[in-house]
């Protein structure tokens, strides 16, 4: 699996955090920036790593910003993208099984590290239920 993972100037610490857990873990991942705390507009990073999701460059978008808001907002735009804003274990994993969410959202200004991490793993490693209800009702998405 191939995860592309980005954030804005707020979720940049979350995003560090979680770039060293993947690499420790021994996932393949490429990080899209933003590379400091400076200013940034959190549309530009949600918008490259949704359109390499998309385009089936990479598996799995993970992005960050200050509350996850903005970009799941912009992450959604984006054709094929499911983006899930998740602050809880629960949501993590139903989101997966439910919705076979292809990007996940969170807050760098709203959880901390270890519930994150926790999030990130059970969202990476839960597989799509592929129940026919769910695959129909994604399709209903995607019309
Ligand atoms: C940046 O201050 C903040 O607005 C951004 O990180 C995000 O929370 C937007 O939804």
């Amino acid at each position: 699996m191939k995860i592309a993972i980005g954030s804005d100037h707020g979720g940049y610490g979350l995003k560090q955090q979680i770039v060293a857990f993947l690499d420790k873990q021994g996932y393949t991942f490429k990080d899209y920036g933003h590379y400091d705390a400076s200013s940034c507009d959190y549309n530009d990073v949600a918008k490259v790593v949704a359109n390499d999701v998309s385009e089936g460059k990479v598996d799995r978008g993970i992005l960050i910003c200050g509350t996850g808001i903005g970009m799941s907002i912009q992450a959604n735009k984006v054709k094929g993208i499911r983006a899930a804003l998740v602050h809880d274990c629960f949501t993590a994993e139903m989101t997966r099984l439910h919705n076979d969410s292809n990007v996940l959202a969170m807050g760098g200004r709203v959880i901390g590290i270890d519930l994150a991490l926790h999030i990130v793993k059970i969202w990476l490693e839960t597989p799509f239920s592929d129940a026919d209800r769910h695959q129909r009702r994604i399709d209903k998405i995607e019309k």
